[in-house]
């Protein structure tokens, strides 16, 4: 990569505005929201239910215009990087096909897309012992545990070798050491890949925790309230938790988070 593409942003969001009509009200979802993601970097989402966070990955996806504003995926439009194949997603439930083993999970966006594994990326078998499941490829969803599986949803997701990972409280749904562990792993995953990562989370430790800088949304209209540096090392375990740094870090995450 030259430096001249290193320079631009990931995702560049101008004064990016969504309103929704529902039942027979208008819900202002985002305003005004502006952000440039940088290539490689980890951004968290946090922010009180309804402030525009799922929203928000959803313009960047391209399963929402938004209704005013500007925004720039790798230097194109939403639908263009959408045809590039540029943009994976990962959700709270991993929908998986039940009837289909984990191997054949991740491999079925490149049978969908009809495209075969491009040289030199990463193949489904890899990507499986990536997200360390290289000895559960031929299970089936059942016989896997919800950490397991939304494993297996992050290798769907990388499949297709997609520069922005974008995540919807992906952890959300599981206990607090399967999520703890799923976060350490995700770090690792992050630097070996060198994508960029847009989180949506609830947890201000997660938040915290993963993120180099935490984009804080406040609700009605949804709106940036606040974008937190994240001043902690590169290399991050768990045991980070009980440093001063990042007890001081989420009090204030926790104080902004309750005047939103
Ligand atoms: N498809 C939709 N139709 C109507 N209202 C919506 C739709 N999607 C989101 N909203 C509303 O927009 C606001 C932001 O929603 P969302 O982005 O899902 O918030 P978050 O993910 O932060 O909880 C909420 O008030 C929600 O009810
Ligand atoms: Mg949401």
């Amino acid at each position: 990569m030259d430096a001249s593409s290193a320079a631009r942003p990931a995702v560049s969001a101008r004064n990016i505005g969504v309103r929704f009509f529902a039942e027979r009200r208008n819900v202002t979802a985002l305003q005004g929201l502006n952000i440039d993601v940088a290539q490689g970097e980890f951004l968290t989402l946090l922010g009180p239910s309804g402030c525009g966070k799922s929203t928000f990955l959803r313009v960047v996806a391209d399963l929402i215009d938004p209704g005013s504003g500007a925004i720039d995926v790798l230097s194109s439009s939403p639908p263009a990087a959408r045809k590039r194949r540029d943009i994976g997603f990962v959700f709270q439930d991993p929908a998986l096909l039940p009837w289909r083993t984990a191997l054949q999970n991740v491999e079925l966006p490149l049978q969908v897309g009809g495209g075969a594994a491009r040289k030199g990326r990463r193949g489904p078998r890899e990507l499986l012992e990536m997200v360390g499941l290289k000895d559960r490829e031929h299970a089936y969803p059942h016989e896997l545990s919800g950490g397991q599986r939304q494993r297996v949803s992050i290798a769907r997701a990388l499949v297709s070798d997609p520069k922005i990972l974008l995540m919807d409280e992906p952890f959300g749904a599981l206990d607090e050491i399967t999520r703890d562990r799923l976060n350490e792993e995700l770090l690792r995953v992050w630097k070996e890949t060198g994508l960029t990562v847009l989180f949506v989370t609830h947890s201000i430790h997660e938040a915290a925790f993963l993120g180099q800088r935490v984009l804080m949304l406040a609700t009605n209209p949804g709106r940036v309230r606040e974008i937190v540096p994240v001043d902690l090392p590169g290399d991050r375990t768990l045991a980070i938790r009980e440093t001063p740094e990042f007890v001081q870090l989420t009090a204030h995450l926790r104080r902004v988070l309750e005047s939103c």
